[in-house]
């Protein structure tokens, strides 16, 4: 665990971290790593690696936040289900630059047959020399269910940083059952945690971070390629082939939740390499972060528009900016998917 007197592990599931109010506070969101550290990957991890180093240089933030599917224990890819050495090797290499990191699952940290189970991965994060982790409150679905407190020197929360498991696989949990959401128990959880931090400050307002996308991602984007004017496009484009959104089948409530409550602002999820768009619905930002892939999907390792990071500033007046880190010179700002490359077999 990050070891550092701004740290302080509240209880199971809330850690306050504290920040210079008098300075930008600059939060990298990188997503989809897919590192494999098995015989078959070893040139894309380290085309990977050298990218995730690129985007930090560039970036300079203040904390990492990766956004699942950051280690790939799929035998035809990898060429390994260790998970364990994964998570090690992925642990040393953020380790490395000295900048505290936090995480959440995906659907493929894990994958079946892996050597690890997602219990036994946080256990292994919880002990990196940066690494903010807990696994959360036992009960609840998923694991890594918590709360990053930003606070001020007086203690005062000056922005929550949810981080949620959106899990794996629905009913079965195997990939061809579909993909699963975040659980009712939850966004129940969620929505306590941040009502208690609306009564000593009814002004606060959170982001969260997690794997999939909910739906009203989709639903939005719809919205305003139809010229809904209550959508507000903000940046990147949807470029998985089909304009694919890689969402649950199953009715999640997280969205609609978070509208009725009102302080969740920001939603950050990776899960489709390709897509990088940022929105505002109802109120609610929500942003695909740029990925680094390289071995998740076919012939991505040629591909480059989507390729980066995501970079969040809180400014010294509470403002927020997020702005796409790109690793090349070009970025795809096209509002609709461009159909090229077979790029949306896997997320
Ligand atoms: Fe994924
Ligand atoms: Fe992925």
């Amino acid at each position: 665990m990050y070891n550092s007197r701004n740290l302080r592990q509240v209880n199971e599931d809330t850690f306050t971290y504290v920040i210079d109010r008098n300075r930008d506070f600059k939060i990298l969101q990188l997503t989809d790593l897919h590192l494999g550290f098995g015989l078959f990957s070893k040139r894309k991890d380290k085309l990977a690696l050298e990218a995730v180093r690129k985007i930090i240089a560039k970036a300079e933030p203040d904390m990492i936040v990766l956004t699942g599917d950051s280690i790939f224990p799929f035998l035809p890819k990898a060429g390994t289900l260790n998970n364990r050495k994964q998570a090690h090797k992925l642990m040393e290499f953020m380790d490395s630059f000295a900048i505290p990191y936090t995480l959440v699952f995906g659907n493929h940290d894990c994958e079946m047959g892996s050597t690890c189970n997602k219990e036994e991965l946080a256990q292994i994060y919880k002990t990196g020399e940066y690494c903010i982790f807990t696994e959360g409150k036992k009960n609840l679905t998923g694991t890594g269910n918590f709360l990053i407190n930003l606070t001020d020197t007086d203690g005062k929360v000056l922005l929550p940083m949810v981080m949620l498991d959106s899990n794996m696989y629905g009913e079965g949990g195997w990939f061809y059952s579909g993909f699963d959401r975040i659980h009712d128990d939850q966004v129940n959880w969620c929505m306590e945690k941040l009502d208690d931090l609306k009564k000593n400050n009814p002004e606060v307002k959170a982001m969260t971070f997690f794997h999939m996308p909910p739906a009203e991602f989709k639903e939005a984007y719809r919205k305003m390629k139809l010229g809904d004017k209550s959508v507000i496009y903000q940046h990147g484009s949807i470029a998985e082939k089909n304009e694919y959104f890689g969402i649950s089948k199953f009715h999640g409530t997280f969205f609609e939740r978070a509208v009725q409550n009102g302080i969740i602002k920001w939603m950050f999820c990776g899960h489709d390499h390709i897509n990088t768009l940022s929105l505002i619905y109802k109120g609610i930002q929500m942003t695909y972060g740029m990925s680094i892939d390289y071995l998740g999907y076919k012939h991505i390792d040629k591909s480059y528009i989507q390729r980066g990071g995501t970079l969040i500033t809180r400014k010294t007046d509470g403002e927020i900016t997020v702005k796409m880190v790109p690793l090349g010179a070009v970025v795809s700002t096209r509002v609709s998917g461009v159909k090229k490359g077979k790029n949306n077999a896997e997320e």
